[in-house]
């Protein structure tokens, strides 16, 4: 189902990926791979050979993902609030569903210490190479982990003041993610069956606070009413803020 291709400029790098990833090496597409990563002078990309899209390329330093950064501010990003960045600077925090580390990397540019969590084999190659072109020091230091959250999670000697989660949901109505964005990460990932496994686990660390992303009309994870809501036009975050239980 994924392969590297190797493209004629960058044979070497496409053979170390394949090493690495224990993936195949191709020289030409087949029609029995669905995903193939492959380098050009960017950087590394994926194509999905089953669906009408360009290529995905992760970047920080040039295009949307940059200047969406560029823009950011904590009064103005509703996510920088939610995981509470205006009243605590320094937060540790784990998002535990990476995807293309937009969000994450947002709550880096703005302050905080910032560990992606990715389950995905591909967004994670994807991610790694990006973080590595990366020239913001800001971003230059999200850690990356290459796991499933739950098993991460759960083992981890590591202490989290925040844990955010945007698992994928099936009606998904991320109207924030960009449409090629989102179909790579539903063909790739698709809905994240395990998502009230993963609050149960986030909530069991005692974190300051965990914050889910949620469609604004989808019931909690867990069905368990969060202690503050914020709602914007497409989705909310639900906020378990443990703190106020102690
Ligand atoms: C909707 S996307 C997240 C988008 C992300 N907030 C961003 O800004 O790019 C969901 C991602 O979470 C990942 N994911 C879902 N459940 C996971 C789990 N239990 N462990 C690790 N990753 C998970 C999926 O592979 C997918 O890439």
């Amino acid at each position: 189902m994924y392969a590297i291709l190797s493209t004629p400029h960058f044979h070497d790098q496409a053979q170390q990926l394949a090493q690495r990833l224990n993936l195949p090496l191709h020289t030409e597409k087949s029609k029995d791979v669905f995903f193939y990563l492959y380098y050009d002078e960017k950087g590394l990309n994926l194509i999905a050979t089953h669906l009408s899209l360009g290529p995905l390329h992760l970047d920080f330093n040039h295009g949307a993902l940059h200047q969406r950064l560029q823009r950011a501010s904590i009064s103005k990003e509703p996510l920088a609030r939610a995981v509470g960045l205006q009243k605590r600077s320094n937060l540790r925090i784990c998002d535990a569903t990476a995807g293309i580390g937009r969000e994450g990397c947002l709550l880096a540019f703005l302050g905080a210490e910032v560990t992606l969590v990715e389950r995905s084999s591909m967004m994670v190659a994807l991610l790694n190479d990006a973080l590595l072109r990366c020239a913001d020091p800001k971003i230059e230091h999200v850690k990356l982990i290459a796991a499933d959250s739950c098993d991460f999670l759960s083992t981890t000697k590591e202490r989290f003041d925040v844990i955010y989660l945007d698992p994928m949901f099936e009606a998904h109505s991320h109207k924030a993610l960009v449409k090629k964005e989102m179909q790579y990460l539903q063909a790739l990932t698709g809905p994240a069956v395990d998502a009230d496994a993963l609050l149960t686990v986030a909530l069991n660390l005692k974190p300051w606070r965990v914050v889910v992303k949620r469609p604004l009309k989808a019931r909690s994870l867990l069905n368990k009413k969060p202690d503050f809501c914020l709602s914007l036009a497409a989705y909310r975050f639900d906020i378990y803020a443990l703190h106020l239980k102690m």
